[in-house]
């Protein structure tokens, strides 16, 4: 008996190339506010350790200040890859999301934690009162977050262990183990954290609510941060690579006939690979020198933006051709497309992108105060 459920007989309303195309879009916007929060927060809290030095305390508050933002983007950047994700690997990601359904559902409680604990983490840096307890607790209930996600994005890909998973409770209680690829990807989003945490330093070192001073620390220390885990991120990668199962790393040097654009897609992991090592040139100088200039900010943050997309084509790769390994194709589905429908869908969303780029200008021209002042 094939060992995934039945497909829905309603058939899918646009083409599977848009549903691709706008889920790996979402998502890595969704894994550079993943980043952000999981590499700003441990850092903040690093810094919050340093009570005796002024710019390490305004870099912690500067970071804090901005988390409790980055986590609406987190939220709200993840849902629509969750959409399109059930859309495509429903009857694989149902199946995963039911067999560890307690810790599934936990999600939304932990959420909320960490958000309570990032407003509390703030209020106590700007009362200049000792943060870093609750700072580290948020850091970790994200981070478990981040292992529950792993945990079902890996499940998904294993039909093999779902009948024995069941067998043994039906409650959803269990969190697999023995998957030889889960940890090396979990540490790789951790790893990642930094790493774009470091970017995003080198971002802000550029800004003119910063002094002299506080600027030449931002930079030093981004740039240190961003080259060094950088390094670590790259390691990371290389590992959670070589732990894929020897038949999906034969698929993705030579995909099956019928599935030749899978290699143009595997070359996302090139450029990833070429990305990081720039990025960590790149910052080495910032971080080294102690550098803030506006050009270095925003190469930061566009390599940054590239590199998670090109992580996230890769990683759709890995997911595909491990489904179709084991009798799940994602193009196989009967497609009636609903033009008036997509057409509603692209206005809405171009208008969409229109109005946060409104708002983001607001904001970028809104006066604002030095971060150092009480
Ligand atoms: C603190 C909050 C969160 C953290 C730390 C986090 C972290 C992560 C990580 C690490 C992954 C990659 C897992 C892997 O492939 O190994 C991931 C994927 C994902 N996250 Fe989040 N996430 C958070 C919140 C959310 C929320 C609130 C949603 C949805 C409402 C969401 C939706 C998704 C989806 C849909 C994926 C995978 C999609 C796919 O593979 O197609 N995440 N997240």
């Amino acid at each position: 008996m094939p060992p995934f459920p039945a497909v829905d007989p309603i058939p899918l309303p646009a083409p599977i190339w848009l549903f691709k195309l706008l889920h790996i879009v979402t998502l890595a916007l969704h894994f550079v506010a993943v980043e952000m929060l999981l590499g700003g927060l441990l850092l903040a809290v690093v810094l919050s350790l340093f009570r005796g030095s002024a710019p390490a305390h305004v870099t912690a508050r500067a970071i804090a200040r901005r988390l409790t933002v980055v986590m609406t983007y987190v939220i709200n950047l993840g849902v629509p890859p969750l959409l399109f994700a059930q859309v495509l690997y429903g009857r694989a990601l149902y199946t995963s999301s039911i067999l560890i359904g307690a810790y599934w559902i936990s999600i939304i409680v932990l959420l909320m934690l960490v958000y309570r604990l990032l407003y509390r983490f703030t209020a106590q840096l700007e009362a200049s009162r000792t943060a870093w307890p609750v700072g580290l607790l948020a850091w970790l209930l994200a981070g478990f977050i981040a292992r529950l996600l792993s945990s079902n994005m890996t499940l998904m890909l294993r039909p093999e262990a779902w009948r024995d998973m069941y067998s043994a409770s039906a409650a959803g209680r269990f969190l697999p183990t023995g998957d030889p690829t889960l940890t090396p990807r979990w540490l790789l989003m951790l790893a990642g954290g930094l790493f774009i945490g470091g970017l995003w330093l080198i971002y802000l070192s550029a800004r003119s609510t910063f002094t002299a001073d506080e600027k030449k620390f931002i930079a030093g220390f981004g740039g240190k941060v961003a080259a060094l885990c950088g390094i670590v991120y790259l390691v990371a990668g290389l590992w959670a690579n070589a732990a894929q199962p020897a038949p999906v790393r034969a698929l993705l040097a030579a995909p099956p006939p019928g599935y030749g654009f899978y290699r143009y897609y595997a070359l996302g992991g090139y450029v990833w690979l070429l990305l990081v090592v720039v990025a960590v040139l790149l910052a080495a100088y910032v971080g080294f020198a102690r550098i803030a200039a506006n050009w270095l900010a925003w190469a930061g943050a566009l390599i940054a933006l590239l590199v998670e997309i090109a992580f996230t084509v890769y990683r759709d790769a890995v997911r595909d051709l491990t489904l179709l390994s084991k009798g799940y194709d994602v193009w196989d589905r009967v497609v009636v497309t609903n033009w008036s429908v997509v057409g509603l869908f692209l206005v809405l969303f171009v208008a969409s992108l229109g109005v946060v780029g409104w708002l983001v200008s607001v904001v970028a021209r809104a006066k604002k105060p030095m971060e150092g002042a009480a």
